[in-house]
């Protein structure tokens, strides 16, 4: 039992998928994962162990923003030893080739956020994913078909913006798409040492302000679950 975990030493696997939404962690328990045990329902944020093609694996709800993602990535690896971190979520696309439903698999993550100002006093701090995580997830994704972007996103700590045009500047520089968690997780990862990757699903676009409906996040969702499991189960 940790702070905000419920689960005993060694209910949790060392790779770990990580939605926002606890009920995607109960939707990929009960779809993908073979005898899925349930080790977190404390405020809901339900988490489950299971196996994967005979591998033993687990998936967890961290919730909106990096406050509530950082709390639990804290506990996953300082309490529960996880050391393959794999986030599956949703951003907005900051590319008009890059259209709702594609994946983005984040080489770097910037942030406005002040968290990374506070830690490093100041500084900026390169904020990126391990790079043998990545290849396993482009590599499934790329196996199996699907549209796939590697690139810069950022993690930002408003979803509704005072300055409706703020993605732009991100844009200029590269950016290719914004959400709200994954530079807290790759500067997590980086401070414990072990790995860390996100893939996210373009859920709404920023450039043309095409929406997906939820039918269609269900099913990019689907892909993006193999594709998090190649990484999260990475050899
Ligand atoms: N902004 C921030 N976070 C997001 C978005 C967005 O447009 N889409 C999905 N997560």
């Amino acid at each position: 039992m940790s702070t905000h975990i419920a689960a005993a030493k060694g209910q949790i696997a060392e790779g770990i998928l990580l939605p926002g939404d606890p009920l995607r962690a109960k939707f990929i328990a009960e779809n993908y994962l073979e005898k899925p045990e349930r080790f977190n329902e404390v405020r809901n944020m339900f988490g489950y162990t299971g196996l994967y093609k005979g591998r033993r694996v687990s998936v967890m709800g961290t919730g909106m923003g990096m406050p509530s993602h950082s709390i639990y990535v804290n506990e996953l690896i300082r309490e529960y030893g996880c050391k393959r971190l794999v986030r599956v979520g949703t951003c907005g696309s900051l590319r008009a080739e890059i259209k709702v439903r594609d994946l983005i698999i984040a080489i770097s993550a910037s942030t406005d956020s002040a968290v990374n100002k506070v830690r490093f006093r100041g500084m900026d701090y390169a904020s990126a994913p391990s790079f043998r995580l990545l290849k396993a997830a482009y590599d499934a994704a790329v196996a199996a078909k699907l549209p796939v972007s590697v690139g810069k996103v950022v993690s930002s700590d408003s979803f509704y913006t005072e300055d409706p045009d703020q993605w732009k500047l991100w844009a200029r520089f590269g950016v290719i798409g914004v959400e709200m968690e994954t530079a807290e997780l790759y500067t997590l990862a980086a401070k414990y040492d072990v790995e860390a990757l996100s893939i996210l699903t373009v859920s709404d676009h920023l450039v043309t302000r095409e929406e997906t409906t939820a039918a269609e996040r269900e099913k990019s969702f689907g892909a993006m679950v193999e594709v998090g499991l190649a990484a999260a189960l990475a050899e």
